[in-house]
């Protein structure tokens, strides 16, 4: 399985023969100037929750893929009424799909839609397959709930983290959770797109190699290989 970071909590996914998007905010997202997004070739889009940060660039990636999007019952309905096809799913639910097993899990958050209609509840996505099997926790506090997910997921290999504190969780807690996930190589997403969410790279690279885990704080562009 490869990653591609594409900036804030956006990845590209490669796995199993597809391709995958989670979470697309790119040509309103000043650091990712460079990724060309007519260029990106996808057959999902993946959506942990409505806010814009999240979403913005989802329905020009859908059209111009054909592509399916994956998110929560609200998320894909307001979709729907605009023409695209998608799979709407809840908490606690899963699906096997022809790149792999979805789990739709907890996140503690707020969802809303860029127009205002309610986002449904805020979630994070466990991709597992024959290849790997990776946490996207999208936006959400630290959470007693994480416990939950190796005891009903098949263990992590990676797992991506919100580090950037205000809006989610900070570093201090993404340390937390990483125990709480049993997963202790972590990639890091939703930090310096905005001022109120950036971070000394330093300061949490060390923090986390303190506690004897890994964080990759990718840069736009950046692969990863699970
Ligand atoms: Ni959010
Ligand atoms: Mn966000």
């Amino acid at each position: 399985m490869k990653l591609t970071f594409l900036g804030q909590s956006c990845f590209l996914i490669e796995t199993m023969g597809k391709k995958l998007i989670i979470d697309p905010m790119i040509l309103s997202n000043p650091l990712a100037t460079k990724i060309k997004i007519d260029e990106i070739k996808v057959d999902y889009v993946l959506l942990t929750h409505g806010h814009y940060d999240h979403v913005a660039d989802a329905e020009m990636i859908a059209l111009n893929n054909n592509a399916f999007i994956i998110s929560n019952f609200e998320i894909v309905s307001w979709y729907e009424q605009k023409g695209l096809k998608g799979h709407g799913m809840n908490l606690g639910g899963k699906f096997q799909f022809d790149f792999g097993t979805l789990k739709y899990v907890v996140g503690v958050h707020s969802s809303v839609l860029p127009d205002g209609t309610h986002g449904g509840a805020s979630g994070g996505f466990v991709l597992s397959n024959s290849e790997a099997c990776v946490y996207f926790a999208g936006d959400t506090a630290l959470t007693m709930d994480m416990q939950l997910i190796p005891k009903t997921c098949p263990g992590l290999d990676l797992a991506v983290l919100p580090v950037g504190d205000n809006f989610t969780m900070g570093y201090e807690d993404a340390i937390i959770a990483s125990d709480f996930i049993g997963c202790h190589r972590i990639v890091g997403c939703h930090f310096d797109t905005f001022p109120p969410i950036k971070i000394d790279h330093e300061v949490v690279s060390k923090a986390f190699k303190d506690q004897n885990k890994t964080i990759i704080l990718p840069q736009i562009g950046q692969e990863i290989t699970v």
